[in-house]
């Protein structure tokens, strides 16, 4: 049970976004990438669930190679990752619950009694009973982050992929999602990604960090070896130097400790 991205390409146009991207991630293990906006994390992303396809490179989640799936094989493969978007991607005129149940209505075996229970089970797990029967609208900013999450485990994913999960939020609710995702590794087993430019849930969550940097994996360690890196890349994005990030483009990227 992996996540492994090899050699990941992609570009819109003449834009070159992912420039040979490499990372893995497997159970129990929660993977972060990080780097500053616009630099291609939720294009990696919509590559694992095959929203887009690489021009060249792979992403092979549970033995399946993504990038050649279609139809009922990418659909099955589809309910084994869990997505919690970057903007949480409510329905306003759903309930939550309701949002929460989506993806199981047209799954075989599934009544509408049932799917209201696990709606009900997950919300329960994400810290939101009770509030099933509200709108979206009428949840703040760190109910709808969890909301979106318990639409993510409905299926009982084995893969979750988490975009910007705390991004503006205030430093009390990014540590309850930090720990509810350090929850769900450990509850539900699963292999995490998790895309973010926010350092403090990074360094608390992450059990490996990526730095992604010119289309690649500039450098991937564990939250210490990040911490103590010499590199001026991943010293200008932790400090948030933009003299030390940009003033260094040039140069091969270090090796870190790839695992
Ligand atoms: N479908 C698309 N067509 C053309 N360009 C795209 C498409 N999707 C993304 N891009 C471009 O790819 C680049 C990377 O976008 P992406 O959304 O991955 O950034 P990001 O790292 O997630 O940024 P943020 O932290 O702001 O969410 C951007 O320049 C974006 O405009
Ligand atoms: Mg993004």
């Amino acid at each position: 049970m992996s996540i492994e991205i090899r050699g990941l390409r992609k570009s819109f146009g003449e834009k070159e976004i992912l420039r040979g991207f490499d990372l893995q991630a497997g159970e129990n293990e929660i993977a972060a990438i990080v780097g500053p906006s616009g630099v291609g994390k939720s294009v990696l992303l919509k590559h694992v669930v095959g929203l887009l396809r690489p021009d060249a490179g792979s992403v092979v989640v549970d033995g399946t190679t993504v990038g050649e799936s279609h139809g009922s094989a990418l659909a099955d493969l589809r309910r084994r990752i869990g997505y919690v978007f970057q903007f949480a991607a409510l329905f306003d005129s759903m309930t939550v619950a309701e949002n929460v149940g989506m993806g199981l209505r047209r799954a075989a075996g599934w009544t509408p009694d049932r799917i209201r229970a696990r709606a009900e089970a997950c919300l329960a797990m994400v810290g939101l009973e009770g509030m099933g029967s509200r709108r979206p609208a009428d949840l703040s900013g760190g109910q709808r982050k969890r909301a979106g999450l318990a639409r993510a485990i409905a299926f009982s994913p084995k893969y979750l992929l988490y975009d910007e999960p705390t991004t503006g939020l205030d430093p009390v609710t990014t540590t309850s999602i930090d720990r509810l995702m350090l929850r769900m590794r450990d509850e539900l087993g699963v292999a995490t990604l998790v895309v973010t430019h926010d350092m403090t849930s990074a360094f608390r969550v992450a059990d490996r960090i990526t730095l992604l940097h010119e289309g690649r994996a500039w450098f991937t360690g564990v939250p210490a070896e990040v911490r103590s890196s010499g590199d001026p890349v991943v010293r200008g994005f932790v400090e948030g130097d933009p003299g030390l990030y940009y003033g260094t483009g040039a140069g091969e990227p270090t090796a870190g400790r790839p695992r």
